[in-house]
Parts: structure tokens; sequence; C-alpha cells
């Protein structure tokens, strides 16, 4: 088979990039490992920026977001008795919208077919070859038959476990990489959510999230160790914790069900530079991740996308290289103040296991500040509705 852009991964980043490149004329097919049910079954991020929402206008798609979305205009933090409010609307004059992951990609999938988006799944040995060349390519199993794509680019939006990031040699590229020593144990529950807003809460036992996906169903994390384990947190002991953890004022209406799905995800700062090397082009995890603290990870995939199909878009409209050199260092420049804000709110949010009674007399000390000023809430609102394209 032949296209002009091989894209590996359908997750947000590739379906997104399928898309806008479609919405160009350019021919793509997408390429993924899993089953379109898998990919739906990953309860992920939660909330969008308005540079995402915004994407999904420009390719039509947006319909049903607009419809069953979210609209929030603020958000909370907690330093275990009070809630601080970051009224973001009154400080950046935007808005975020809470519309799952899960919801999202759905909505990209179902549209694929009408749009000519080709996307192949359960291919299984996914391989790139040639991407230094001009006609790169690749390889494939499905069904037990060998496939390959030649393509002009190849995209990997496959995630951080994916092959599209390890085309690009090492001699020419540099790793950052930061774990936290503790992860995340979400559930996610049929009940109403216990605060119209999101509060992120700073507990000594740890941080805690309250979120939501609709007005009847709660999505909540908890700080845990990593080597926890989901036996180790029957419902019951959850809620406890998410009480404590929250605050009263949140606990007070808190109200219990049982878990639909319950998951645990470590921290990790990462990022891989460049993210172009030849006809190979990263997007989204591939390239880098963010604690989900700042809910950055999904919205930055989508901000690469943008990049990259505005590159591609003007190569194959005006044979126009410059774009495509450019694109790595365009991402990169906002993936890194994603970094720094995600790690900065991770840092400030959580319980570090060597941390000592300074440290959380400093992230005391930082709360107190945040509630008695508008410029550091402002600048804590700005970095959360997203920094501009
Ligand atoms: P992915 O969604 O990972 O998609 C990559 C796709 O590539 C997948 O469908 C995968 O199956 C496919 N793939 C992988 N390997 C191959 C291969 N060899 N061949 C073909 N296809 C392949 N962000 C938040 O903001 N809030 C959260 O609460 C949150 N929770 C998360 C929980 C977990 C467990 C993880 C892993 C991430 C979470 N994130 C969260 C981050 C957010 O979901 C990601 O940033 C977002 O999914 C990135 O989209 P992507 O398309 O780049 O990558
Ligand atoms: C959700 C996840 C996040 O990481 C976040 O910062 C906010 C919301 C969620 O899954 O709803």
């Amino acid at each position: 088979m032949r296209t002009q852009v091989a894209i590996v991964g359908a997750g947000p980043a590739g379906l997104l990039l399928g898309h806008l490149l479609r919405a160009e004329g350019v021919d793509v097919v997408v390429v993924e490992r899993a089953s379109a049910d898998y990919v739906l079954g990953r309860i992920r991020a939660g909330v969008l920026e308005r540079t995402t929402t915004d994407l999904m206008d420009r390719i039509g798609l947006g319909e049903r977001m607009h419809r069953e979305g979210l609209v929030h205009s603020g958000f909370h933090l907690a330093d275990g008795e009070r809630l601080i409010h970051i009224d973001i609307e009154a400080l950046t004059g935007r808005q975020v919208m809470v519309y799952g992951q899960t919801e999202l990609t759905r909505d990209l999938m179902d549209a694929a077919p009408g749009r000519g988006l080709q996307i192949v799944y359960e291919a299984s040995d996914v391989c790139l070859h040639d991407v230094e060349s001009d006609a790169p390519y690749i390889s494939y199993h499905k069904g037990g038959v060998a496939h390959r794509i030649d393509a002009q680019f190849i995209c990997g939006c496959d995630g951080y476990h994916g092959p599209s990031r390890q085309a690009v040699p090492a001699l020419v590229a540099t790793a950052y990489e930061k774990n936290y020593p503790f992860g995340w144990l979400g559930i996610l529950a049929d009940v109403p959510p216990c605060s119209q807003e999101l509060i992120y809460a700073n507990h000594e036992r740890g941080f805690a999230l309250a979120s939501m996906r609709s007005g009847s169903r709660s999505r909540y994390y908890v700080q845990v160790p990593l080597d926890d384990r989901i036996e180790n947190w029957p419902d019951e002991r959850l809620w406890d914790e998410l009480a404590i953890r929250l605050g009263p004022e949140a606990a007070a209406h808190i109200v219990r069900g049982p878990a639909l799905e319950k998951s645990i995800a470590p921290l990790r700062s990462f990022v891989f530079e460049p993210m172009r090397h030849g006809r190979v082009m990263l997007a989204g995890d591939s390239a880098h991740i963010v604690p989900p603290t700042g809910a950055k990870g999904l919205n930055l995939a989508a901000s690469d996308v943008h990049y990259l199909s505005e590159a591609l878009s003007r190569y194959f409209r005006s044979n126009d290289n410059d774009a495509v050199a450019a694109y790595s260092g365009r991402a990169l420049a906002r993936v890194w103040k994603a970094e720094r804000f995600s790690w900065q709110l991770t840092r400030l949010l959580h319980r570090f296991p060597d941390s000592d009674a300074f440290d959380r007399k400093m992230q005391i000390a930082e709360l107190d500040y945040i509630a008695s000023s508008v410029a550091a809430r402002t600048a804590i609102a700005e970095n959360y509705v997203g920094l501009p394209l």
C-alpha cells in the first residue's frame, strides 16, 4: 500500500492528526496495535484546553463535545482544611471543558470512515524503515499476513512504549527524564461529583483529586506508593481516604458507589529531543510525558498535532520543507512550558517520601501565598487553560 502519511498509533494524537490532514486533502493511513474496543476502554484524561476543543471544532467534530461536555470556569486547590478557588475565567477570560479522552477518541473514531481516514486495528510487529530517506515505509502483520505501507512521512503517535521513538538514532537524540516515587490510583464511579469544580488537594497523607465525567459520573484519584496494588484498595477504603484528603467541605458531599474502573498509573516527566529525524515525526506521548497533575498530557498531544499538521500540509501544498524542519523546535517550546507547569504543580501538591518538615512548610506557605495573591493565581490559571499556540 502507498500513502502520503503513515501514522503509527490511533490514540488521540494519531486520530486527531489523521483528521487534520484529511481535512487538507492529504492521504493518510493509521496503524494501531490494539483493537478499537481496547483503545476506547482506557480511562485517561478528562480536562480539555480551549486549544484542544478548537481543533475538534476546526475538523467539524465538536458537536457532541459541546452538547455533553461540561464547561468549567474554575477549579480549587485544597490544603487539607480550606479550598482555594482559582477562577480561571475571571483571571484569563478562558474556560476549560471536562470531556473524557474516551469520548473524544470515540468521536474521532466514528468519523474516520466518512472522512476517508483509514485505520488498521490489531496490527502487530509494527516497524519503521528507511526514515532517513525520502521513501520511508512501515511493515506490520495482521491476521498472520505481512503488510507494508510506503509513505512520504511517518508520524509516530504511538505513545511512550511505541516503536517510533526508537527509529531516531541515539547519537542524535537526548532524553530528559524524572520519575516520581508515587503513582495515582484512579476510580471511576456512577455517582454525582462531590463538587461542581475540580479539587486538587494537598493533604499530609498525600495528594487527592476530585474530578468528573458528567453530572452523574465521578472520577477520583489518590496518591499511592509506587509498589501499592489495587487489591489493597477495596472501594470503602478508597472512599474513606478521599474523604480525609479532600477535606471536610468536599467530604460532606461525597456520594459513594461501586468502582466501574480502578487502576494505578505511575507519574513521570519525560522529554525526547528532537521530535523529528529525517522523515519520522513524533507527537504526543511518544515524545513526552507529563505527570497528570496539570491535566496537560492529552492537550500537549493536541498542540503537537496542530503544529505537525500545519507543517505537513505546507509540505504537500507547496513542497515547503522549512515548516517540516521547524516542527520540532516549535512543538518543544510549548512542551517544555507544560512540563514546567506539571512538575511545579506535582511538587506543590504531593507528599514526597524523602521530604521533611521544612519541605512541608514550604508547600503550605506556597499555597497560602497563592490564596492571597492574584498574580500567583493568574500564573496558575493561564498555564491551566493552556498557553497560546
Ligand atoms: P496514547 O493515548 O498512548 O496513544 C498511543 C497509541 O499508540 C495507543 O492506542 C497504542 O495502542 C498505540 N501503539 C503503541 N504501540 C504501538 C505499536 N507498536 N504499533 C502500533 N500502535 C501502537 N493525562 C491527563 O491529562 N490526565 C490523566 O488522568 C491521565 N491519565 C493517564 C493514565 C495512564 C495510564 C496513561 C498511560 C496516561 C494518562 N494521561 C493522562 C496522559 C494522556 O492520556 C496521554 O497524554 C494521551 O493519551 C496522549 O495521547 P497519545 O495519542 O500521544 O498517546
Ligand atoms: C483528570 C485527570 C487529571 O490529570 C487532571 O489534572 C484533571 C482531571 C480526570 O481524569 O478527570
